[in-house]
């Protein structure tokens, strides 16, 4: 059975160094055996999470999209930038909300509980969100996830792209390469779905 990969980058921003990289992953992953799709946040729109809103509405049709789409998967790769060395609202927010989702088509869903989790991160800092994943860490850990304990950093992230959004550096693209080896590898061994 093959192997399904969700890459989800934490910004939506055009331009975004972030999503460059997470277009890198997706190219590296896509000549694997895998199967690899990535999501756009901005394709999942929510409010910001409020209890009252839950309680008055229920979870919102985005969040169970979301949450099922995650939960279909072997492994998920996070790149997000950090803000003020923690996770950016729009990535914490639709983790939250997918965190609330019980149940979808009436059966029981976990999205994150077993799943294979790979990080990464990209930042025009010198310390390439090294903060922030840390962050996201905790909280996927939190949901029951297995974040595996390699990620990539890229630092001084401005430089890191040619004008095609290709990686430049080959310290980087083999940092890349190796976390989403370890991803893969990590997610075959281990049977989510049965
Ligand atoms: C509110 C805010 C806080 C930020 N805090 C950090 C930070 O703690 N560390 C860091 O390296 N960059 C920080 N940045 C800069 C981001 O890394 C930079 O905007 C980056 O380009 C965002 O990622 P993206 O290019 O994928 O959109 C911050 C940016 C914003 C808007």
């Amino acid at each position: 059975m093959s192997t399904n990969v969700l890459i989800i980058p934490g910004s939506v921003r055009l331009g975004s160094y972030n999503r460059k990289l997470a277009g890198e992953a997706m190219r590296l992953i896509s000549v694997t055996d895998a199967v690899v799709s990535r999501v756009d946040l901005s394709d999942y729109p929510l409010p910001i999470y409020d209890g009252d809103f839950e309680a008055e509405g229920g979870v919102p049709q985005n969040a169970q999209l979301l949450a099922q789409r995650i939960a279909a998967q072997d492994a998920l790769l996070i790149v997000s930038p950090e803000y003020n060395a923690s996770i950016p609202p729009l990535l914490k927010n639709a983790i939250d909300w997918a965190s609330r989702v019980r149940k979808v088509d009436e059966r029981p869903v976990q999205p994150f509980k077993g799943l294979v989790v790979g990080l990464a991160s990209a930042s025009p800092g010198r310390f390439g969100g090294l903060r922030g994943l840390e962050a996201i860490r905790i909280v996927m850990r939190a949901l029951g996830a297995d974040v595996i304990t390699q990620q990539c950093l890229l630092p001084t992230a401005a430089e890191g792209f040619d004008a095609d959004g290709r990686l430049t550096d080959d310290v980087a693209r083999a940092s890349l390469e190796s976390l989403c080896d370890k991803l893969l590898d990590t997610a075959r061994s281990l049977t989510r779905h049965g």
